[in-house]
């Protein structure tokens, strides 16, 4: 690490961590170190940031609550960005909320029922960010992110500030185009509802899901999309996978298409179990399970 490129990050993020390990980050708790860790606070804090690293170009990335990632052993190469402070913000004018990118998804779900805002129930139980959740259309069966959507708003490379309308977002089953966008926040449309049948709609999904997810545990969600009519946890389990461990990964008892930090696991430990099951499931099923969990840093 050269101390002049520390001392500029620093004068711009007084957050910055070098050499900060990201398992304390993860949801796994896995995870080697970040070159530079920024927590940036401010809008203004985040433009001076790009125009920086238009200067002196180092690779971005971009963590929130860290909680669909699998981030390598050795950790992740330059800056790596978490957005909290003003960018956790969030205002309600009738039925649009405009809010920051590094909110919390459960915390405005919550928010938003409590104004009688119906729309957002599907993501009260999703541990991710705002941003995060847009990157990945976050959701579960009950409905995605990208639902409400109505636009983002995003620094270009020139930190100019841009809107984008929906449509130009490219949102799928869990992806959209905006792997690279240094996003803001977005402005979600909602709809009208009564507060206490918004409360009881969550409050189902909840117990649903405490029931039948491995909640508590160190994980990283569902580890693999499911493939079109199929349920990659039904595949998983039927392939006997429930319970197997690789060193301190294990595949949850409770739910097949959750790995669980059981015991001290290494990225590897999970990467290797993960190959497995596709390895397996491919064998027994001829279904190639794709990733829903990001695998990032120096493999
Ligand atoms: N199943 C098994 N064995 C298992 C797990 C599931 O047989 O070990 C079966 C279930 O009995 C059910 C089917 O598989 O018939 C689907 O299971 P579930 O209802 O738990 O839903 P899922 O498809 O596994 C999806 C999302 C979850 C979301 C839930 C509930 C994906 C990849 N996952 O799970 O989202 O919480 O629906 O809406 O789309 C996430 O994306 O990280 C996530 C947790």
């Amino acid at each position: 690490m050269t101390t002049s490129l520390a001392e500029d990050l620093q004068a711009i993020c007084p957050g910055l961590k070098p050499d900060e390990p990201l398992a304390a980050h993860t949801s796994l708790a896995i995870g080697g170190p970040a070159d530079y860790f920024v927590e940036v606070l401010t809008h203004a804090q985040l433009v001076a940031l790009r125009k920086y690293l238009r200067k002196y170009p180092l690779p971005t990335f971009f963590l929130g609550a860290g909680s669909n990632l699998l981030v390598s052993d050795r950790g992740i190469r330059g800056v790596v960005i978490h957005l909290s402070g003003e960018l956790r913000q969030c205002a309600i004018d009738g039925d649009r909320v405009t809010v920051g990118a590094a909110m919390w998804l459960p915390a405005l779900a919550r928010q938003c029922a409590e104004q009688g805002l119906s729309g957002l129930e599907a993501l009260i139980g999703v541990p991710g960010t705002v941003g995060g959740g847009l990157v990945m259309n976050a959701g579960t069966r009950e409905g995605v992110l990208g639902d409400v959507v109505e636009s983002v708003e995003v620094l270009d490379s020139d930190a100019r500030v841009r809107r984008l309308p929906r449509e130009a977002l490219g949102l799928e089953y869990r992806r959209s185009n905006l792997e690279e966008a240094w996003i803001l926040g977005a402005t979600l449309r909602l709809k009208a509802d009564e507060r206490s049948s918004i409360m009881s709609r969550i409050d189902e999904l909840l117990r649903h899901r405490a029931q039948t997810q491995p909640i508590g545990t160190s994980n990283c969600g569902s580890v693999f999309k499911n493939p079109p009519g199929m349920a990659a946890g039904q595949l998983i389990d039927q392939a006997g996978f429930k319970g197997m461990r690789c060193g301190g990964a294990q595949v949850s008892e409770r739910h097949a298409n959750f790995i669980v930090n059981g015991n001290g696991a290494t990225a590897a430990d999970v990467w290797q179990l993960i190959q497995q099951i596709q390895a397996t499931v491919f064998e027994k099923f001829g279904v190639k399970l794709e990733l829903e969990i990001k695998r990032v840093g120096e493999w």
